[in-house]
């Protein structure tokens, strides 16, 4: 048995998820705790690569299927190289995306039928489902501006190409979701400043990890 927690951050591009999950780090990591901070896709040096495969702008060739499965290969990877052996070493992962995003992009987003792969989630994804997903909620008319108030990225990546009405679509996904699973689900109104939405995290962690 681990004794480790998968927490997993979700919501449209820009909502704060790297912004949130730095601080949580640090909070979790002044309260003496053990942090494992990472992000799909990405995670290993495999996940790099698959990476960058799916964030180059100049791929516009990648077929919506190869996507997916891109998708899928990174986060096997990364629960069987990173994340399982993390928990069993009774860390906290904090992690930036998860299977969640592939639902709400591939599926709600894209329109992909994702019962091809059904099969597969069940086997290596699902029984390994985050114990906490915190998502972030913005609207979809402010996902533009905060992706271009963002130092991080000069060029943009293929995903802020996205059209209006397709985050429309991911961010009905992402509400569906929670709906179907609100005890996994935190939701968080990511439209307030950058420290009231921490301390709302910081409480449920607190909460959720029985910390005092
Ligand atoms: N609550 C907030 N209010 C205003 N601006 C914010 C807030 N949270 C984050 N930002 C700013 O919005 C931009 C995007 O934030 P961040 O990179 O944390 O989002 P993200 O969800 O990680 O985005 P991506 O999905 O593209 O990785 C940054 O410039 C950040 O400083
Ligand atoms: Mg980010």
């Amino acid at each position: 048995m681990d004794s480790g927690k998968l927490i997993t951050f979700e919501g449209l591009d820009g909502c704060g998820k790297s912004t949130q999950l730095e601080k949580a780090t640090d909070w979790l990591n002044a309260q003496g705790y053990s942090v494992l901070k990472t992000r799909q896709p990405g995670g290993t040096i495999i996940g790099q690569q698959i990476r960058s495969i799916l964030l180059n702008p100049e791929h516009e060739e990648l077929q919506p299927e190869s996507e997916l499965l891109l998708y899928l290969a990174d986060r096997i990877q990364h629960l069987q190289e990173l994340i399982l052996p993390a928990k069993t070493a009774g860390k906290i992962v904090l992690c930036d995306r998860f299977h969640d995003s592939t639902v709400a992009y591939q599926g709600y987003g894209r329109g992909l039928n994702l019962n091809s792969i059904e099969s597969i989630v069940a086997h290596c994804i699902k029984p390994y489902a985050p114990d906490l997903t915190i998502l972030l909620n913005i609207s979809p008319e402010t996902v533009a501006s905060r992706l271009e108030c963002r130092q991080e990225h000069a060029e943009k990546d293929r995903l802020d190409l996205e059209s209006l009405s397709f985050f429309k679509r991911v961010a009905q996904g992402f509400q569906e979701l929670a709906a179907t699973e609100p005890d996994r689900f935190i939701c968080i109104n990511g439209e307030q400043d950058i420290e009231d939405i921490h301390l709302q995290i910081v409480n449920i962690l607190q909460q959720r990890l029985q910390l005092s």
